[in-house]
């Protein structure tokens, strides 16, 4: 039986173009786990959506003085072309804006309320008497009480990364305008996330394989003890809080973005002409469910909406979260509002996408924060990209154009070298297959180059040329073996590298799609003898200098 995974990827906030921080840190991780499931033949769904509500959407559109709206509209479209762009292949990109997830995540609330996992209290909270408005979560700054830099946000400080209380701020200021807050009594409704602390720490404790920096930072809530948390908001954009008194609240975003994978599904089901699809992985306890999200997403994930989807009872719990560290760029965080930042679009406007791909799954961040500099970028496309994958396949092939007809050369009597380039392909498949089981990224990407490196070696050490005067069957033998090695690769960097792989296989001129391979089949993948060769086309083109110091020139602009 196929195994069922339902991957989602963090629903990315509709309030902004979709940059390299967001790629490296669940984006391409998610892709790269998906393409591979796929190949193994396991029942994958792979859902995302964009994230709308919520302040960080209210404050870009304060900002630029348009309507939230306008705002989610404009990103949500530029976000989901760009995922296209870049070969992140969902089988859904929804949008929480949509009433099908207002109607699931009302419902959802009902369902919490109905069971008294939901209490009502009245709280003082902070207000700006010159903005005549309450100040949720970021609109209000000043001083972290941990690090105590300034700029910390009413919900989390992003220097040190400690979620916050809006009241645990030294010198609050509204954002908006910068006055000093004053207390006024509003009215919220507390989701008691304290009552599911037993059964949250009971169920992770067998999570044995979760990532260390997902364990640790949830035994670090555990320890202090979890409260009770408001899950409605004072601001005007969301969706409204389903209850009759509750005229002008609207959910916290956090308590229904999550439910968007939910809704996210449902809508992927619909437009499957199934619409009772979804069930058979939200409410089926086969389904492994998989949550990749950056690390600033860790306590939403395995604590509040575990806790969450337990109150509510009918779904399926997340069986892994592969929680990634961030992506600096030439040494600096990312800055959006200060535009340090390489934007996918601008990105793929002068490059293609697998270079970039590349960097994030050979760098990934996987337990440490990794740089991109566009050195690296550089250095990793022209020696690595093009000077092991595109040189074996550039010289073999135009090898046997010249001498073979571009026909697959009928092969002699394999020698030893011959038969450890087959042994060492059947054992890289099984490398690359267990590293990415264990949601490593890095270590496959490595394996994966390591085989290309080894290709060229053989080629190099069997010397075709000079077979070809002696020992023409000799000669075709290292051919055959090479173009079969490449065939192999070809299905291997489909997770990896999805549009170069295509070319490749294209360029073998082998049947069918390299899609439809199974990755334990890959192995035994043979071209037969005379198949003819595609055209050969450039698999990765070198970057020159100049192009490179004018990215880093505009970064620095
Ligand atoms: N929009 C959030 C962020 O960018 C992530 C939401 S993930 C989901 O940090 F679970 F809520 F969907
Ligand atoms: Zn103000």
């Amino acid at each position: 039986m196929a195994e069922k995974i339902l991957v989602t990827a963090a629903l990315p906030y509709a309030n902004g173009p979709l940059h390299i921080g967001h790629l490296a840190g669940a984006y391409i991780p998610a892709d790269v786990y998906v393409r591979y499931q796929r190949l193994k033949g396991s029942d994958v769904l792979f859902i995302c959506g964009s994230d709308e509500h919520g302040v960080p959407i209210t404050i870009r559109a304060d900002r630029e003085n348009v309507t939230p709206k306008e705002i989610v509209d404009r990103y949500h479209s530029l976000m989901k072309r760009s995922f296209e762009r870049i070969g992140v292949a969902f089988d859904n990109y929804s949008r929480t804006s949509l009433p099908l997830h207002h109607k699931i995540s009302q419902d959802f609330f009902l369902n919490l309320y109905r069971k008294g996992y939901v209490s009502e209290q009245s709280v003082q909270q902070y207000y700006c008497p010159t903005c005549k408005r309450f100040l949720p979560d970021r609109y209000i700054e000043g001083e972290c009480p941990l690090c105590h830099k300034q700029e910390a946000r009413g919900d989390q400080c992003e220097s040190c990364g400690r979620w916050l209380e809006p009241d645990q701020l030294i010198t609050p200021k509204c954002k908006i305008c910068g006055s000093a807050p004053d207390f006024r009594t509003t009215k919220h409704w507390y989701f008691k996330l304290s009552e599911f602390q037993k059964r949250l720490e009971d169920w992770q404790s067998s999570k044995t394989d979760w990532k260390n920096n997902v364990r640790e930072f949830c035994s670090g809530w555990f320890q202090e003890g979890l409260t009770d948390r408001p899950i409605t908001r004072d601001i005007d954009w969301g969706i409204p809080v389903p209850l009759p008194d509750a005229e002008g609240k609207v959910l916290y975003v956090w308590f229904d973005a999550p439910i968007g994978y939910i809704s996210s599904s449902v809508e992927w089901a619909q437009n499957q002409g199934k619409p009772e699809r979804w069930r058979d992985y939200w409410l089926d306890p086969k389904t492994k469910l998989v949550h990749f999200i950056g690390k600033d997403n860790i306590v939403f994930h395995a604590i509040v909406w575990p806790a969450t989807l337990m109150a509510h009872g009918d779904f399926i719990l997340p069986a892994q979260i592969p929680a990634n560290e961030f992506l600096n760029i030439e040494g600096r965080k990312i800055s959006t509002s200060r535009n340090w930042a390489v934007w996918v679009d601008e990105y793929l406007d002068e490059f293609p996408p697998d270079p970039l791909r590349y960097c994030f799954e050979a760098n990934a961040p996987e337990s440490k924060d990794a740089d991109f500099t566009w050195k690296d970028f550089q250095t990793r496309n022209n020696s690595e990209l093009a000077d092991v994958i595109g040189n074996l396949v550039n010289r073999c092939l135009s090898f046997v154009e010249k001498h073979f007809e571009a026909k697959v050369p009928s092969p002699g009597e394999l020698c030893d070298a011959d038969r450890a380039v087959f042994t060492a392909i059947a054992e890289s498949i099984n490398r690359i297959g267990s590293a990415l089981e264990d949601f490593q990224v890095r270590r496959a990407t490595a394996e994966l180059m390591d085989l290309a490196r080894l290709g060229n070696k053989y080629f190099n050490d069997a010397a075709p040329w000079t077979a070809l005067k002696s020992d023409r069957t000799r000669c075709a033998t290292i051919l055959n073996t090479a173009i079969q090695l490449q065939a192999a690769l070809a299905v291997l960097m489909e997770p990896f590298l999805p549009f170069s792989a295509e070319k490749l296989w294209r360029m073998l001129n082998a049947p069918g799609s390299h899609r439809n391979r199974r990755w334990h089949d890959i192995s035994g993948l043979r071209l037969p003898d005379h198949h003819p060769l595609g055209k050969r086309e450039i698999l990765f083109s070198k970057i020159e200098d100049a192009v490179i110091e004018a990215q880093i020139a505009k970064l620095h602009a």
